[in-house]
């Protein structure tokens, strides 16, 4: 029972967000002078239980969902989280993935591999301790992260693949290194555009780095060309290296709207479902499940909300840039 939105998109990706906390303060993402000593986070009766999470799963795979990520704030805090992959790993045809800020996961790799989980992303926005300080704002050590991503990979949680958010005046000149690096390690790196997500990273258009002039400034050094998505609806626009030494990829949300083919639902923690990264309101599916509600009822709820789903701010956005108070992204997961 394949669904299609407003639009005709398909329901094909569910991200799902396992807990609203994290131990990083990225700039970007949950600046410290927001998410302080004092900031209220969720409780832990506030959040989804994993045999909640998992039956909401199973009913949205029925509905044609193929690749279920799981994010945070950072999903690899949540205590238990291997047994939450391993009960997602027992739904079949999944690509069963998540991004994480690798700080847990030299220790992590070898059981989430072994309870089923396929392969990893991991975030790092510079190979300079000192920038990388800067966008994360606790001092955590780049080697640490990079010893992370090579223990995934030692395991076979691959392809591994490395979020870099570009930051305009902060870690612009981390794109070339971060370039050479990844190419001669064979990770598969991804230059990410600063988006106005949430309403506390006090985003301005001015510290957005175009994909366009990232691939001006790698182009110069070493020749890359475009190459076809692997699958429709892709967030990354793939590029290679033309002397066949590996990919990169753009995620340009902000200078190149991808709504067009976006196909994915977000679930919080608290148990809400969101319809686009920058949604203002979920639909709460958490009172739905602890109301006794059955599967039909709840799976005819998703239906109804993904047949009515109309979202496409990113390119709204680029016409005309309303402020709106937006969703925090650790609360969705980016
Ligand atoms: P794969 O293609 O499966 O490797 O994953 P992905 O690139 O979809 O996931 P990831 O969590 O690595 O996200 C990469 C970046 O794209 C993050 O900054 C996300 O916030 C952003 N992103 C993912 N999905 C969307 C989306 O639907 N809209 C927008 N605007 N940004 C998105
Ligand atoms: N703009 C772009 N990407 C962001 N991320 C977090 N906040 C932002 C933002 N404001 C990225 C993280 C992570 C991914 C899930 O989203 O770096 O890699
Ligand atoms: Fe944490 Fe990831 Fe947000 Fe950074 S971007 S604060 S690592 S959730
Ligand atoms: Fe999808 Fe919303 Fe992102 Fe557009 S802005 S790609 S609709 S999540």
């Amino acid at each position: 029972m394949n669904l299609y939105d407003s639009l005709n998109r398909p329901l094909r990706d569910l991200r799902i967000s396992v807990t609203d906390r994290c131990n990083f303060r990225c700039v970007y993402c949950m600046p410290k002078e927001v998410f302080g000593a004092d900031y209220e986070y969720l409780h832990r009766n506030q959040i989804l239980t994993f045999e909640e999470i998992t039956r909401l799963a199973k009913i949205f795979s029925k509905h044609g969902v193929k690749k279920i990520r799981l994010t945070g704030g950072e999903p690899l805090i949540r205590k238990g989280i291997v047994d939450l992959v391993a009960m997602l790993a027992s739904i079949s045809d999944l690509d069963l993935t998540l991004t994480t800020n690798g700080s847990l996961l030299s220790k992590l790799a070898l059981p989430l591999k072994t309870a089923g989980l396929k392969r990893v992303t991991v975030s790092l926005d510079s190979l300079d301790d000192e920038i990388f300080k800067a966008m994360n704002d606790v001092d955590y050590p780049v080697a640490k992260v990079i010893e992370g991503m090579d223990a995934a990979a030692s395991v076979g949680l691959t392809p591994i693949k490395v979020n870099m958010v570009v930051k305009r005046g902060v870690n612009e000149q981390s794109i070339l290194p971060m370039a050479r690096f990844f190419r001669e390690k064979g990770y598969i790196l991804r230059f990410i555009e600063y988006m106005d997500v949430g309403h506390s990273n006090g985003w301005r258009m001015d510290d957005v780095v175009s994909s366009k002039e990232i691939i001006s400034i790698i182009n110069q050094e070493m020749p890359i060309e475009p190459v076809d998505p692997n699958y429709q609806g892709e967030v990354a626009e793939r590029w290679q290296y033309k002397d066949g030494s590996g990919e990169v990829g753009f995620i340009s949300s902000v200078t190149q709207a991808f709504c067009g083919t976006c196909n994915r639902a977000r679930l919080s923690a608290e148990g809400s479902l969101y319809t686009c990264l920058f949604a203002i309101k979920g639909h709460d599916f958490k009172e739905l499940l602890r109301s006794g509600a059955t599967d039909d009822e709840i799976s005819e709820k998703i239906s109804q909300v993904w047949h009515k789903r109309a979202d496409r701010y990113s390119e709204i956005r680029s016409e005309n840039t309303i402020p709106l108070p937006k969703v925090e992204m650790s609360h969705i997961g980016g």
